[in-house]
């Protein structure tokens, strides 16, 4: 006979992650920085990695003591396995890995104009860097069967011509690790989702807004990012990934696994006719 899962009681404390120890790859800037204070205001001690030592290091100073800094390039296999093991070093285990750092790249949309070392360069970080990072997570995971992995995908990853070209192949293959690693690491219990935001205001967008228009202004990209939202009016932020992040990491979520939490206001889901 089937059982029936019985809805548990509500947490007593509005802290969603309390003692919960997360990594957030890219921690230093943007969504991750985003991420890191809401995860610490959440109750979690948070693993600020990054390449940004300056910046990541006065966040971490910021958030202190429920926040360090680590010097981590993910494409570097050594720099994601000596992450994840001070985690188990300091804290005794790693309940959340965030691998959400990730570059864009240049601006171009064409096929034809496709640089193959350009790619290897995305790919080291959005690809190989997410895969290294689910890979040292799952070692520490699988022996205790408890964990989140998430990974920040793109809207660009979801649907064609939204970002540069190699970026959007990138995203994807973001996007198809946490589906294709999903099955094996819920025999252990382990949740994998990612996140598609839409455009956030953060260094990484606008420098490439920058690139495709020389001389616009921060405010003005926001303008753009607003109109491209079916939320007309509505910008994107980094708090808002955060809180999907916030939701996907805590108990919340519990039986979600395996999928692709799309964070764009209804864009890819819409194409209105202008009235
Ligand atoms: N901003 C957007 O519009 C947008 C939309 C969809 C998805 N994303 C994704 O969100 C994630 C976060 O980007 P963001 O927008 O906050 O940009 P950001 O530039 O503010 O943050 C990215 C961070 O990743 C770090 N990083 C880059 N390469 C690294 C490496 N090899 N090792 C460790 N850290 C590295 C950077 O130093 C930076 O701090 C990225 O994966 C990006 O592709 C962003």
């Amino acid at each position: 006979m089937a059982t029936l899962r019985t809805n548990p009681e509500p947490p007593m404390s509005t802290k969603r992650l309390e003692g919960k120890v997360a990594i957030i790859t890219g921690g230093a800037s943007g969504i991750g920085e985003a991420t890191a204070r809401l995860f610490v205001a959440h109750g979690a001690l948070v693993l600020i990695a990054d390449i940004q030592d300056k910046l990541g290091a006065e966040l971490a100073q910021e958030l202190a003591p429920n926040a360090s800094f680590h010097h981590c390039d993910i494409t570097q296999e050594q720099d994601v396995e000596a992450l994840v093991d001070a985690a188990v070093r300091q804290h005794g285990r790693l309940d959340i890995m965030y691998n959400n750092a990730g570059v864009v790249g240049s601006i171009n949309t064409s096929i034809l104009d496709v640089n193959i070392e350009e790619m290897d360069k995305l790919y080291a970080v959005n690809v190989r860097g997410t895969l290294l990072g689910t890979k040292h997570a799952a070692r520490v995971m699988i022996p205790v069967r408890n964990g989140v992995i998430l990974a920040t995908a793109s809207i660009a990853g979801v649907m064609g011509g939204t970002g540069p070209l190699l970026y959007s192949i990138s995203k994807c293959a973001t996007a198809g690790i946490i589906k294709s690693v999903s099955a094996e690491l819920g025999q252990h219990g382990i949740r994998v989702n990612c996140i598609s935001p839409s455009g956030v205001p953060t260094p990484l967008a606008v420098s490439l807004f920058q690139e495709q228009f020389p001389g616009i202004t921060i405010p003005q990209v926001e303008d753009y990012m607003r109109n491209m939202s079916a939320l007309k009016g509505v910008l994107l932020v980094a708090e808002d990934v955060a809180r999907a992040a916030l939701f996907l990491a805590s108990d919340d979520a519990s039986f979600i696994s395996g999928h692709n939490l799309i964070v764009d206001g209804g864009f890819t889901a819409s194409k209105a006719i202008p009235s």
